[in-house]
């Protein structure tokens, strides 16, 4: 499986001018990496359509979508709009959705399920909620697993990436610390394990299961020496073409060194 590292560069940056430099940075260098790694990026909307021209190694994802089709949903992008544009992955289940937009666990299972039916990938994000502390991570990535695929057909819950984000690893939450690699991996190994009993061990060991919180040029090793980790989903470092690129080329190295 490759590794799977995916940007979230938020509200960033202001131009598409920008967008379109910080773009072609990594895009020009993904030829390097591709055997081993896959680079998911998701800008925000109004650059998708200019970043789709020129993506060839590098993945487009959007960082939200509306559940329904088409309707009167003012300020709202559908998933449908979103596959006109070469989009093929979602981030859902976002902490900062889920705490500035008020987005609930059924509210992200309904979008999960509209990206499916529209055979995009969710990659959904759990450990999301301010009340949770690092004791009670692992009943809070239950409980949001759970409300993400319990019913769901499992060939459809196969399809899911799933990326354990604690809320308190984010860089941009106050007094925000990264996880331990330890913990990452412990987190990352327990969606697994929730997800074998969907899916069966087979399958499970070959979907890409993601940490996500402050990772950057400085830390990745920290995270990227687990097994267990498949990848990372990364905030403010993507911002900067060097710095994600050696997140990307140490995944990329440590995938070299395990095959
Ligand atoms: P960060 O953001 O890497 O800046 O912590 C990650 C995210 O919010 O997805």
């Amino acid at each position: 499986m490759k590794k799977l590292i995916v940007a979230n560069w938020k509200m960033n940056p202001k131009t598409s001018d920008e967008a379109r430099k910080l773009f072609l940075g990594i895009e020009h260098r993904m030829h390097f990496f591709n055997d081993k790694a896959q680079v998911v990026l998701c800008p925000p909307f109004i650059y998708l359509p200019q970043l789709s021209l020129y993506s060839h190694h590098i993945r487009l994802g959007a960082q939200n979508l509306h559940a329904k089709d088409s309707g009167a949903f003012t300020g709202e992008v559908s998933v449908a709009q979103l596959s006109g544009l070469r989009v093929t992955h979602v981030i859902l289940g976002h902490s900062e959705r889920r705490i500035y937009f008020g987005e609930t666990d059924s509210q992200v299972r309904e979008k999960i399920e509209a990206a499916l039916r529209h055979k995009m990938i969710p990659v959904v994000c759990l450990g999301g909620d301010p009340k949770a502390s690092k004791g009670t991570m692992k009943r809070l990535v239950t409980k949001q697993f759970k409300a993400a695929v319990n019913g769901l057909d499992k060939k459809l819950v196969g399809k899911i990436i799933f990326v354990y984000e604690p809320i308190w690893a984010i860089s941009t939450f106050k007094n925000a610390e990264p996880a331990t690699g330890e913990h990452a991996a412990e987190l990352t190994l327990h969606i697994r394990d929730l997800l074998e009993k969907i899916v069966g061990t087979v399958h499970a060991a070959n979907m890409p299961i993601l940490y996500g919180g402050s990772v950057n040029k400085a830390n990745v090793h920290e995270f990227s020496k687990f097994p267990t980790i498949d990848g990372a989903l990364v905030g403010a470092a993507s911002l900067d073409s060097d710095n994600f690129m050696t997140v990307v080329k140490e995944f990329h190295r440590e995938s070299i060194h395990k095959t």
